[in-house]
């Protein structure tokens, strides 16, 4: 199996990097893979590695994760997104494959350096997402739209509003830094903007986004943020996507609204879908029709398809590197939309 020097069984060995909320689901899927031997959690504080490592029964836990990185095959990287890009360039620059948590980094210039070292390093570079692409309704819709079912597609909206979801401030008190731009790069569309991204990104096979209109709203309660919190992030987000092959999505993303719901669908010559329940929009000799699918219901954790990438199982993960870079690049020109208040383009 993938690793280096045999040991432990041939089993793929995996550390991993930052010892928050997140990694618990990072290491709780490693844990139930029977071709993963979780060696050490990192973070740099220690304590939070060693609680990590105790709940887990990892053997090892350290401050700092390069002293060991040449123990493992693969990592996970689960630090906030400020600090995503050096444990990726370092596991990178030790022939170790990556797992990096959403939003992949702060900016395109940063996640084209990741995907440019993994594959200078000839290492796997897969991007974690806990709305993973992985569902069997977001793979049925993706067999759809490339066997040709919905006829050209022209256009595709995408919907996730929360009507209070603010990570630091409506839950997660302790974890403040999704609220700084400095930190998080943004707010809303940061955090579960990408979720939307992406899983458009796969049902439309990966098109190139050419450029992005957005604007961007703070205007619900933030009187509410406690005294020293830093909170200059988006709350809501809309942004109108072109891209490349001359169709078109549009993006609603909300941390916090006067407005609940969310939906993704896509419009086709030949047909429409609606993800939750999957139903399939078509028309038949002139009349129109709608049927739910039934495709049955299964998901796979990022984690189990990271890991059969690493071992050969399959040529890449499901949300890639390179995937990652257009879902950055997508957040990043919708940002500076709204800010500059113009469409941006994408080069
Ligand atoms: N997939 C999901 O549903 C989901 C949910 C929440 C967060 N996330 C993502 O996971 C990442 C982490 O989020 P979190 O909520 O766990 O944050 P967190 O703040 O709870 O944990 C991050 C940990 O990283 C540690 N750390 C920071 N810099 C480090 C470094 N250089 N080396 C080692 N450790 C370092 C911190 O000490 C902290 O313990 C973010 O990118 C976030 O967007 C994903």
């Amino acid at each position: 199996m993938g690793n280096k020097n045999g040991k432990q069984g041939g089993k793929l060995r995996v550390g991993v990097i930052g010892a928050g909320m997140i990694s618990g689901s990072h290491l709780e899927a490693y844990k139930k893979d029977a071709r993963v031997e979780t060696v050490w959690v990192a973070d740099v504080v220690k304590e939070k590695a060693v609680a990590r490592a105790n709940e887990y029964g990892v053997p090892k836990a350290v401050a700092d994760y390069a002293s060991v990185l040449k123990e493992v095959d693969a990592v996970s990287v689960c630090t906030p997104p400020f600090a995503h890009l050096k444990p990726v360039l370092d596991a990178a620059r030790a022939g170790v494959h990556v797992l990096c948590e959403k939003p992949m980094s702060l900016a395109s210039a940063e996640s084209r350096q990741m995907v440019d070292a993994c594959a200078k390093a000839k290492v796997k570079l897969g991007i974690a997402s806990s709305r993973s692409t992985l569902k069997s309704d977001v793979q049925a819709a993706r067999d759809l739209v490339a066997k040709g079912k919905l006829g050209k597609v022209y256009y595709s909206r995408a919907t996730t509003l929360r009507r209070r979801g603010r990570p630091g401030l409506d839950f997660w008190p302790d974890v403040t830094w999704f609220l700084d731009s400095k930190k998080a790069g943004g707010g809303s569309i940061m955090d579960i903007g990408c979720y939307d991204i992406d899983i458009l990104l796969t049902i439309l096979g990966e098109p190139q986004p050419v450029s992005v209109s957005a604007i961007s709203a703070r205007e619900i309660g933030s009187q509410r943020v406690p005294k020293g919190v830093i909170h200059d992030t988006d709350e809501h987000m809309s942004y109108f996507v072109r891209f490349k092959n001359g169709s078109a999505a549009h993006f609603e993303t909300s941390w916090a609204a006067n407005m609940d719901g969310g939906d993704t669908v896509i419009f086709g010559t030949e047909g429409g879908i609606r993800l939750n329940p999957l139903t399939f929009f078509g028309e038949t000799n002139g009349t129109t029709h709608d049927a739910k699918l039934n495709i049955g219901k299964w998901s796979q954790s990022p984690q189990e398809d990271f890991v059969s990438a690493c071992v050969g199982k399959k040529a890449e993960p499901d949300t890639p590197g390179t995937m990652g870079l257009k879902v950055t690049q997508i957040i990043e020109a919708a940002l500076k939309s709204a800010k500059e208040g113009k469409e941006i383009r994408i080069d």
